[in-house]
């Protein structure tokens, strides 16, 4: 079998959502069992929009919070290091030599930087357009081959490929980086706000309402279910139906997905009935499967040097890692003979 490593990350700004768990999170904990994973907390991207005087602690309080909600979501940190990116230097030094390879057009063309600065591309930091290379070098400091994401990450799993073939190729080092593959699995890789059903739940989203967050307690769930926006529609017979009804589908999407089943079999099993009763028991479902990651994120984060211990262990494993992939670099740029 040829060489397999994961990488992924998530940013320390609020609180984890339901569409952080579903794209994401819960296919880290599948992946575990099958390939040397690991697994960051991105701070240094976190400061890409927000940082400055008197914010430090609450940067510190988001870094232990997700790296609480991976080790309650069932990644084992002895297994797959759980650390924070600043603590592993060579993130940004391979990021800065990755980023005299990636060429100014590839990033004019990411459009997440394009939906996060709106009009006012000119007053957003130099750090979150070039935050897709940095993102590349997270990866390829590891050289991970498999990178688990939502499906808004996969232009910038493209650019990472582009980066890696390019470093390659300039440095006549054929196969130095493995090109990441994407990993964007299961039925809900695109949770969209229970609000509108056009937009992505995000943690930026003004109303708490428009997403669910692993921190939610058990009322406040299923309250969010019974209140999501749906049509007035009964479900459909067949999945394809669901196709023109954004609401009614990412409700069955997050059901299949917190449940383990295809939407095909849940739309067999509710096919005809009201969304009342569908949403009583995906509030159920929900209300089973996430208020423990909750309540045991909260007993973590009571333990907040526990937390800290965890990501150095972690940061000295990942950095283990990182050194000699980041010498043969140095070598091949010519800092180092
Ligand atoms: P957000 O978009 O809420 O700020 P991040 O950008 O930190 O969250 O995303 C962390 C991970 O969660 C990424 O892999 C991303 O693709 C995934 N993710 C975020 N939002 C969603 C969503 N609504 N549906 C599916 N996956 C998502
Ligand atoms: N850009 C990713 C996001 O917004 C977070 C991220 C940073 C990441 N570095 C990564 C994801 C490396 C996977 C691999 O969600």
């Amino acid at each position: 079998m040829s060489f397999e490593r994961v990488l992924s990350g998530m940013q320390p700004t609020n609180t984890l959502h339901l569409g952080n768990y579903l794209g994401a999170l819960k296919n880290w904990v599948a992946l575990q069992e099958r390939m040397e994973c690991l697994y960051c907390v991105v701070d240094l991207h976190a400061i890409t929009q927000d940082s400055g005087y008197g914010k430090a602690e609450a940067l510190r309080h988001a870094t232990r919070e997700v790296a609480a909600a991976y080790i309650a979501a069932g990644i084992d940190p002895d297994k797959s290091p759980v650390f924070n990116q600043a603590r592993v230097p060579e993130h940004s030094e391979l990021s800065w030599i990755l980023s005299c390879v990636a060429r100014l057009g590839w990033l004019d063309r990411m459009t997440q930087f394009k939906e996060k600065t709106g009009k006012h591309k000119e007053r957003a930091s130099v750090g979150l357009y070039t935050y897709p290379v940095l993102m590349a070098a997270d990866i390829l400091v590891y050289r991970a081959t498999h990178v688990p994401v939502g499906e808004d990450q996969k232009q910038h799993l493209e650019l990472a490929r582009d980066i890696a073939q390019k470093f390659n190729n300039d440095f006549g080092m054929s196969d130095f980086f493995p090109l990441p593959e994407p990993v964007i699995s299961g039925p809900a890789t695109r949770v969209m706000s229970l609000r509108d059903g056009a937009k992505k739940m995000s943690k930026t989203d003004e109303s708490d309402m428009s997403r669910i967050n692993l921190t939610d307690d058990a009322d406040t769930v299923a309250n969010k279910i019974r209140k999501a926006r749906t049509d007035p529609e009964p479900l459909p017979a067949e999945p394809k139906e669901l196709e023109s009804r954004p609401e009614a589908q990412n409700l069955v999407n997050i059901f299949a997905a917190l449940g383990d089943e295809t939407v095909d079999a849940v739309v067999t099993r509710f096919a005809g009935q009201q969304f009342s009763a569908f949403k009583s028991e995906l509030a159920d479902l929900a209300v089973a499967k996430l208020t423990p990651i909750g309540a045991q994120m909260r007993r973590l984060m009571g333990d907040p040097a526990e937390l800290d211990r965890i990501l150095s262990a972690g940061a000295l494993k990942a950095r283990a890692i990182a050194e000699p992939i980041m010498k043969e670099v140095r070598k091949a740029v010519g800092f180092l003979s």
